[in-house]
């Protein structure tokens, strides 16, 4: 009896502690409800349904234990308000508010969460000093709070951090020391603090942190020596300090730390020379020192840095020759040597560098000759030697040097003749500049064929004749300087030559039209005449009279061409029936394709024939071309290929195929990504899905296309929230576009814009913390002023180059183009419209604005966010996510 009563009360007990704890999980349950439902009052997260009662599947909820909330992600999502509630959730480990619209203080109150890990609340407006409370999240391992407003120092209670990782605090106005505590942080990897306020100097005891491999404090106020110390952790990768005041020399211990990758000290105060240690980082890929006083003969010990892919000292007092050694930089892409005191020749050793891409050595006392063999370097793209003593000819090899698209020669003491092969370097097209030399003769017909060049000056030398008729087809021309030489005749009445200046045609002796004021008699025969006597010599009477036989040669020498090239298709199509391998012919040296459901579909080998055929073509960019790809199972893919840095790709082979899939797995529905990719010999090949209407270069302007679309302003609008969309996303994973332009936006079937081209940025930018410094960033007319002189690209600069598409959309012109005069590009005519007299109004595409007057508005208003995006001060220009919310409420009205 008594037992059985025992049992009933042991049950009772057991049923009423059951139902307690139960009732305490609800009420906890309950209480993590409240606070979201109170969060959200405030806030409004759109995909909340405050209906549903099981807020652990809300969207960016993650539960643990009893139904905590352990993780709250609410990235990206326009949000604003006060968010001091969320630290009543006690569970959480992991909180992300980044890239939304919160701003006042960052509350206090964050300090009762004691188990968070992860805080990011970077690209927000969280304004006033970092609470000190903060010091107290023990557990946190990554703080981000990047990107905001906050002032005054970091607090010293932040020295409790013990188990901090990854602190990054760039871009606010954060001041005082970088204080010596943070030795504490024993586990720190990312120090970032650049774009700040921050004064006095770099604490050594950073060297104590073993793990550290990024640190970056650019463009912040600190002076003082660098720190021989911060080399001995025996980790560091990235050291990124340029844009301060520090002093002294380079410490001999940086050849202490194998690890490092990447240095950036440039525009400081450094004197000295650089220590011969640098020869023994293994790992340097770029080195970059310009603007500072470092002095001395330039270190030899680069040379043994044989993953150096990027030099720049420029602008610095250097001394001597370039040491022979620098021969053996098999990787090195871009040497930058100007505006020191170098002098002597350009040693042939250099022409081994065979992935040189840019060679600048302007403005030093260079006093040899140009080497005949200037073009075995076959990948230069850059060639500066302007303001150098450089004499003798210009050599006619330098024809071979198909990749150039900038050659710089002037203010030289070069003689001869202009050599006519230069019309061969088709890929011309920034500037070819031979002014300020004693060059005479003629000016070669041949330049005619340079159709890309946009920038011509021969000015002051000694050339004569007359232009020739040929320059007539040079239709991106839009700057041609000839002054100052004796040239003849007539001035072409061809669109580029009409519009330059006066000044760009005065000191010849006998050039006429109606520029000058001169008329020119008897126009027609008189230039082809002299032409005719120029190139070869021989009177007019003469041709006619050997014009005949000159036919027969004609025939007997096309026939013979024709044969050639008939004998060479048959060597070439027995080559393929043998399957014979040939040097040039591309072997897969590895490839995969990311999605299972087109593994059977996609055969590597048909993608590479495919980029075989220039018939496969769709367009080229800065970066390389994409080719269309015809399955043997039906599908279509598009392919790009990767062409100028195919050796930096190759050189990380292991690493591309990692950040290729993470690329494929971005989601966003304006980012294209790639499903696959192919690395050859020599080429890298990305591979996707097949989008058929084209890029939105060609819907704007070939007018092939479909044009009842093309005149259509909400779809052009609707393109252009899309890929703004698109960019904000990339910037808010910090991908720095490098090449924007509208040729590398491509329309799917429904004309949905994606941004192409991201992997280049990817692939290309290691160091991944600020944006890649590389020599020829973007296409001509989408480029921001600035890149010409910070060699950086930037989220800003993406700004810029948005800003031309804009103007593209409204405008309906391209972004260079002769219309707009000289030396004028979309931006400048656009900007110039005021001072022209002209109204808004005047400068928008009159098919789109004249259909309705809901149509004109929109258009003005998006005509304005254009014109903040393309203003030349970087930091005038809006985020990305501030022109997607401008756009959509333009759309909306
Ligand atoms: C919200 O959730 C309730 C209950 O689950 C559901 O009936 C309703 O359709 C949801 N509303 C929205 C907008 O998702
Ligand atoms: C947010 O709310 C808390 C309490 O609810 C209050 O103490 C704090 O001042 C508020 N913060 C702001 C920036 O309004
Ligand atoms: C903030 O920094 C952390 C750690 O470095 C990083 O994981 C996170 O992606 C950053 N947040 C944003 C929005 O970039
Ligand atoms: C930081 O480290 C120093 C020793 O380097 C120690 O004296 C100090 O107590 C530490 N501070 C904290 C808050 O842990
Ligand atoms: C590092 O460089 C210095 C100077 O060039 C040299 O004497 C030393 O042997 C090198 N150390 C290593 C470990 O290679
Ligand atoms: C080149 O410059 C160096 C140093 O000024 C001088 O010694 C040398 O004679 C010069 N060579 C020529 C050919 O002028
Ligand atoms: C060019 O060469 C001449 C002699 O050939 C010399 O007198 C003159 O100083 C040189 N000019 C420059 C800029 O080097
Ligand atoms: C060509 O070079 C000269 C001298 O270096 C310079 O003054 C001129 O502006 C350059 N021309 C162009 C079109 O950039
Ligand atoms: C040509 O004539 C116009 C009009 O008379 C004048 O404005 C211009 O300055 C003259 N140009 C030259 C190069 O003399």
């Amino acid at each position: 009896m008594l037992y059985s009563v025992m049992r009933i009360l042991c049950l009772l007990h057991f049923l009423l502690s059951l139902c307690l704890s139960k009732s305490l999980h609800v009420g906890a349950k309950l209480k993590e409800q409240m606070i979201l439902l109170t969060f959200n009052q405030e806030v409004g997260v759109p995909e909340w349904n405050g209906s549903d009662p099981d807020y652990c599947s809300w969207k960016g909820v993650t539960c643990g234990h009893h139904s905590h909330v352990e993780k709250l992600t609410l990235s990206n999502q326009n949000l604003g308000g006060n968010v001091s509630s969320i630290s009543r959730l006690k569970a959480l480990k992991w909180l992300d508010l980044s890239n939304n619209n919160f701003h006042g203080v960052i509350p206090p109150a964050f300090e009762s969460l004691s188990h968070l890990e992860f805080l990011d609340l970077s690209s927000n407006k969280f304004e006033d000093s970092i609470p000190l409370e903060l010091g107290g999240l023990r557990s946190l391992k990554i703080l981000n709070l990047s990107n905001n407003m906050l002032v005054g120092e970091i607090p010293k209670e932040f020295q409790g951090l013990e188990s901090l990782q990854e602190f990054q605090v760039f871009n606010n106005h954060l001041s005082g020391l970088i204080p010596a505590w943070v030795r504490n942080w024993t586990n720190l990897r990312v120090f970032s603090a650049y774009e700040n306020d921050f004064s006095g100097r770099i604490p050594g005891t950073l060297g104590f942190i073993s793990e550290l491999k990024i640190l970056n404090l650019h463009s912040n106020h600190l002076e003082g020596p660098i720190p021989g110390s911060i080399f001995s952790s025996g980790k560091l990768q990235v050291l990124i300090l340029s844009q301060n005041s520090l002093s002294g020399e380079l410490p001999e211990e940086i050849g202490d730390c194998q690890t490092l990758y990447s240095v950036r000290i440039g525009n400081n105060n450094l004197v000295g020379n650089i220590p011969k240690s640098v020869g023994n980082i293994t790992n340097l890929a770029y080195f970059e020192a310009d603007n500072n006083n470092l002095y001395g003969e330039l270190v030899s010990e680069f040379s043994l840095c044989s993953n150096l892919m990027f030099l720049n000292l420029a602008s610095n007092g250097f001394t001597g020759t370039i040491p022979p050694e620098f021969g053996q930089l098999m990787n090195l892409q871009v040497l930058m040597l100007s505006r020191n005191r170098l002098f002597g020749y350009i040693p042939e050793s250099i022409l081994q560098c065979k992935n040189l891409k840019m060679l600048d050595l302007s403005n030093n006392r260079f006093n040899g000759t140009i080497p005949k063999e200037i073009c075995s370097i076959s990948k230069l793209q850059k060639l500066r030697l302007c303001h150098n003593s450089i004499r003798g000819v210009i050599p006619h090899e330098i024809g071979r040097c198909r990749k150039l698209v900038e050659l710089q020669l002037s203010s030289n003491n070069l003689t001869g003749t202009i050599p006519s092969e230069i019309g061969y370097m088709y890929n011309l097209e920034i500037t070819l500049n031979l002014s300020y030399n004693h060059l005479h003769g003629p000016l070669p017909q041949q330049l005619g064929r340079l159709i890309k060049l946009s920038s011509l000056d021969v000015s002051n030398n000694h050339l004569s004749g007359n232009i020739p008729s040929a320059f007539n087809r040079m239709s991106n021309l839009i700057d041609v300087n000839i002054s100052n030489n004796q040239l003849s005749g007539p001035i072409p009445r061809f669109g580029p030559f009409l519009k330059s200046p006066v000044s760009s045609y005065l000191g010849n002796k006998g050039l006429c039209g109606e520029l000058l004021n001169i008329t020119c008699e008897d126009q027609h025969h008189y230039v082809e005449l002299q032409e005719y006597q120029y190139s070869s010599g021989i009177s007019y009477e003469d041709i006619v009279s050997i014009l005949p036989l000159f036919l027969a040669a004609l025939l007997v020498l096309t026939v013979v061409v024709f044969m050639i090239r008939k004998w060479k298709e048959v060597l070439a199509n027995d080559a393929v029936v043998e399957g014979d391998e040939t040097n040039t012919k591309p072997y897969i040296i590895s490839g995969r394709v990311f999605v299972n459901e087109l593994r059977q579909e996609v055969y590597l080998d048909a993608v590479v024939q495919a980029t075989l055929n220039e018939s496969n073509k769709l367009s080229s960019g800065t970066f390389g071309a994409v080719y269309k790809a015809l399955m043997p199972s039906g599908i279509l893919l598009l392919v790009r290929k990767l062409i100028s840095m195919d050796m930096t790709i190759m050189h990380y082979q292991s690493k591309i195929a990692i950040e290729l899939q993470w690329l494929h797995k971005l989601c966003h529905e304006n980012v294209m990504k790639p499903i696959g990719y192919v690395i050859c010999n020599d080429v890298t090949l990305l591979i996707y899905q097949y989008l058929p209407n084209g890029t939105l270069a060609q819907l704007l302007h070939e007018s092939i296309m479909q044009s009842g679309y093309q005149t259509d302003w909400p779809a052009r609008l609707s393109i252009a929230i899309g890929v703004a969309k698109g960019l904000a996303f990339l910037h808010h994973l910090v991908i720095i576009h490098l090449d924007i332009s509208s040729s590398n936006i491509l329309l799917d079937a429904s004309f949905k814009p994606l941004i192409g081209g991201i992997e280049i940025s990817k692939l290309l930018d290691p160091t991944i913390v600020t944006g890649s410094i590389i020599p020829h960033v973007g296409s001509f007319g989408y480029i921001p002023p600035e890149y010409a002189y910070t060699m950086q690209a930037t989220a800003p600069g993406n700004v810029y180059s948005f800003g031309v598409i804009l103007l593209e959309i409204l405008t309906t012109r391209r972004p260079v183009s002769e219309d707009f005069g000289e030396g004028v590009d979309l931006v400048r005519w656009v900007h110039g419209a005021a001072a022209r007299g002209e109204t808004p109004g005047k400068i928008l595409d009159a098919k789109l604005s004249s259909v309705s007057n809901g149509w004109k508005k929109q258009m003005l208003a998006t005509l304005k966010v254009a014109l903040q995006c393309t203003d030349h001060r970087p930091a005038k220009r809006p985020k990305m996510m501030n022109v997607v919310r401008m756009l959509r409420e333009i759309s909306n009205n």
